[in-house]
């Protein structure tokens, strides 16, 4: 009986007592002038000083806001154009009249069943004001002048959970990223084949964010495995593959030589998502141990180390290309390609690794002055992903499937003799998340899911219309 291992994102309380220290330090989620602007205002019930509606740095914003309780709704005012809720005395969030009419939920403005929007934002009058707006149990009861009276409520936690001004940062727990780095080796992340594969998903949630299962080493079981996870995606080298060392396709993963730790498909506009591979035999050799490295981790050291080399990374683009196949040449678009450190644009988070200096195309575009900076970032990156504290070295063993998130983690391997028959496939990055998102809605609700799941009208054909992701 062998083992099934995986590598994403891990949030498991097992692994996190090694790699705590690795801990990404919190990123602000908002610029100084999201959270600038003030509000002319007028209460609309009990009293709050002025002071309380002028707008508030972040730093000041709690991280986490209590849950509205019945006996202490939120204090509500409203102004020319916007609404503001205090949440205690010294949180505000302010919402605009446009903003709230076209987010209105109700069976009118929202397909409960499709979860698609249904008003005619561009019928909403650009100055729309509210006839009323009252603080109810269940959320934000507000009244829209029109020929048919048209109320809408927003539940509390929703309003919560989507304040723009301040954006009100509620660490998710479920969704922190715990960096790792050679001491996973002591207990990598595992969940058995049969948890995977059983019918009420458990398995599965507990396997797209920490895996590992007993597999039969054949390609039938590993093809089965990915297809709980999504739909395989195909690409240049099959959709399911099942290969030898014979250079069938004219890539280096074809052949007998060491690979050094990178992402794959970083010549696509869109890299693969998940890698899913599977020894299945090593006959009449030796060699070909497999290399995991959470590039998060190693980017969280470059960034300590030298963080002028990070912020070049994370700035020139890199192109690549894949083109040892006669029939195919694939660049990315735009052909400059993209940073090896990908940042979420509006949170600032490092969001992907592409990093495989094999496929990298010309460099014609740098700028001449950063050329020499940019090897030495490279360099730096380099020395980071290749470290002995950065480097998950593993002997797979028939029946021991990886699967990794290549946006996030690099594979390789030592060079082999012998015979080694693999097999494997992709799945797309929006086919994961989608996964990890509907078993995150089922196994791991927020908070705004737990308020609002008991609500009349909210869950509709098995999903909440207040579902965050919406
Ligand atoms: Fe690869
Ligand atoms: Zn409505």
């Amino acid at each position: 009986m062998l083992k099934y291992r995986s590598l994403l994102g891990l949030s498991n309380a097992r692994v996190a007592t090694q790699v705590s220290r690795c801990r990404p330090r919190n990123i602000s989620r908002a610029s100084s002038s999201q959270i600038s602007g003030g509000l002319a205002t007028h209460l609309t019930r009990a009293s709050a000083s002025a002071a309380a509606l002028r707008p508030r740095s972040l730093e000041d914003a709690p991280q986490e806001l209590p849950e509205v309780s019945p006996d202490d709704l939120p204090i509500i005012s409203t102004g020319d154009n916007k609404v503001a809720i205090g949440w205690d005395t010294r949180t505000w969030s302010r919402f605009h009249n446009i903003w709230l009419r076209d987010h209105c939920r109700c069976p009118k403005c929202f397909h409960a069943i499709t979860k698609q929007r249904l008003v005619d934002t561009f019928e909403i009058p650009h100055d729309i004001i509210p006839v009323r707006v009252e603080p109810k149990v269940e959320g934000l009861e507000v009244s829209w002048p029109s020929t048919d009276p048209h109320v809408s409520v927003y539940p509390w936690s929703w309003l919560q959970r989507n304040s723009y001004d301040p954006v009100i940062h509620k660490p998710d727990a479920a969704k922190e990223k715990i960096l790792w780095g050679a001491k996973i080796e002591q207990s990598p992340p595992a969940v058995t084949y049969e948890e995977m594969m059983a019918g009420d998903d458990k398995g599965l949630f507990k396997s797209l964010t920490n895996i590992a299962s007993v597999l039969p080493p054949t390609p039938e079981s590993t093809e089965k495995l990915v297809q709980r996870i999504g739909f395989i995606r195909e690409t240049q080298y099959g959709r399911f593959w099942d290969f030898t060392s014979d250079l069938a396709k004219g890539d280096m993963a074809y052949t007998t030589l060491a690979l050094g730790a990178h992402t794959d498909t970083t010549y696509y506009t869109d890299p693969c998502g998940l890698q899913v591979f599977h020894l299945l035999s090593h006959t009449d050799g030796s060699g070909g141990a497999s290399l995991l490295v959470d590039g998060f981790y190693a980017a969280s050291i470059l960034k300590e180390l030298h963080p002028e080399s990070y912020e070049l990374l994370s700035r020139v683009h890199v192109p690549a290309h894949a083109a040892g196949e006669p029939s195919a040449i694939y660049r990315p678009y735009p052909p400059s390609g993209y940073p090896v450190l990908g940042h979420n644009p509006v949170t600032g988070e490092l969001a992907q690794v592409r990093w495989n200096n094999d496929d990298r195309s010309v460099m014609n575009h740098l700028d001449p002055q950063l050329v020499e900076q940019w090897y030495n970032a490279i360099r730096a990156w380099n020395q980071c992903i290749t470290s002995p504290d950065s480097e998950f070295w593993i002997q797979l063993q028939p029946g021991t499937t990886v699967v990794i998130d290549n946006h996030r983690v690099l594979h390789g391997r030592s060079a082999f003799d012998g015979k080694r028959r693999m097999c494997g496939a992709y799945v797309g990055v929006d086919e994961y998340r989608s996964k990890l998102a509907v078993l995150t809605e089922k196994f791991a609700p927020d908070a705004v899911l737990r308020a609002t799941n008991e609500l009349p009208m909210a869950v509709v054909n098995g999903r909440n219309i207040w579902n965050s992701a919406l």
